[in-house]
């Protein structure tokens, strides 16, 4: 059968998310949607335009300028990935740095931001064949998906990952600050009020702490073929 399902993949920062969910799509053919690439462009912007300082946020300001914000996602065929656009412009590679991690989640606790981020979320899913990952996937933006993960992994096994990955691409980074940037997210993430990161009912739990890539993936495509009916 042809059908298609949607897939939400929600959890804690750095804990795997995106690795899984590219890997889903790209296994079942599917679009990748990473939302918290939204956020983050949504964060630059806020930045260049001065609208924070000391992680404090104009929010009236922001909101204001909400609708000039224009969100994107191009397939970059040598990467064989899509590159996150912000008003036209390829932002793919300044909205992972620390500025931009470190101002994320204030901005992603505004509710009108929050608001127009799952209004084209939703959009995008209209077809399913999706897989997206983010903290509200399956509680707000597609509640009906017929495949709901979250994942979670030790704090500290995090940021080493995160640690490795930025010292891999050449960066000088301190595992202190990675570690503090994720405890902060995580707390800022499941407390705030607009659409805290919770587990929806019906997600299955993937602790990925000591699982690799391989097997990790392995568990959620068996996941995927069940509720296809394969
Ligand atoms: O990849 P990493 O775990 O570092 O974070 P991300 O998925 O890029 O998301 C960055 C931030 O955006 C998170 O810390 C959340 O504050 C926010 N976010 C959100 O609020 N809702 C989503 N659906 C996705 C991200
Ligand atoms: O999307 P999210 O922020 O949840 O995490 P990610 O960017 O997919 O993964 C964070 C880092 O952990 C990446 O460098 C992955 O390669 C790595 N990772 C890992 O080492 N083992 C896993 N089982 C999953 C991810």
């Amino acid at each position: 059968t042809n059908h298609k399902i949607v897939v939400a993949i929600d959890g804690h920062s750095s804990c795997g998310k995106s690795t899984i969910a590219k890997a889903v799509a790209a296994r079942f053919g599917y679009i990748f949607i990473d939302s918290g690439a939204m956020y983050r462009a949504v964060t630059l912007f806020a930045l260049r335009k001065q609208l924070i300082s000391e992680g404090l946020v104009k929010v009236q300001e922001l909101i204001d300028l909400l609708p000039t914000i224009q969100i994107d996602f191009r397939y970059n065929a040598e990467k064989q990935k899509s590159d996150t656009f912000l008003n036209g412009e390829n932002v793919e590679d300044e909205i992972r740095q620390l500025p931009v991690s470190q101002n994320v989640s204030p901005v992603a606790a505004i509710a009108e931001v929050r608001a127009a981020m799952v209004r084209l979320q939703q959009e995008m899913g209209k077809d399913k064949g999706i897989v997206m990952d983010g903290r509200d996937i399956g509680t707000v933006v597609f509640p009906d998906a017929e495949l709901k993960l979250f994942v979670t992994a030790s704090a500290e096994i995090r940021a080493q990952r995160r640690f490795d990955e930025l010292t891999a691409k050449g960066e000088t980074v301190s595992y202190e600050e990675i570690l503090q940037n994720v405890q902060e997210r995580d707390h800022i993430d499941s407390t705030r009020e607009a659409s805290p990161l919770r587990k929806a009912d019906d997600a299955l739990v993937l602790d990925n702490s000591y699982l690799t890539r391989e097997e990790q993936l392995d568990w959620v495509i068996e996941k995927v073929k069940e509720r296809l009916g394969w």
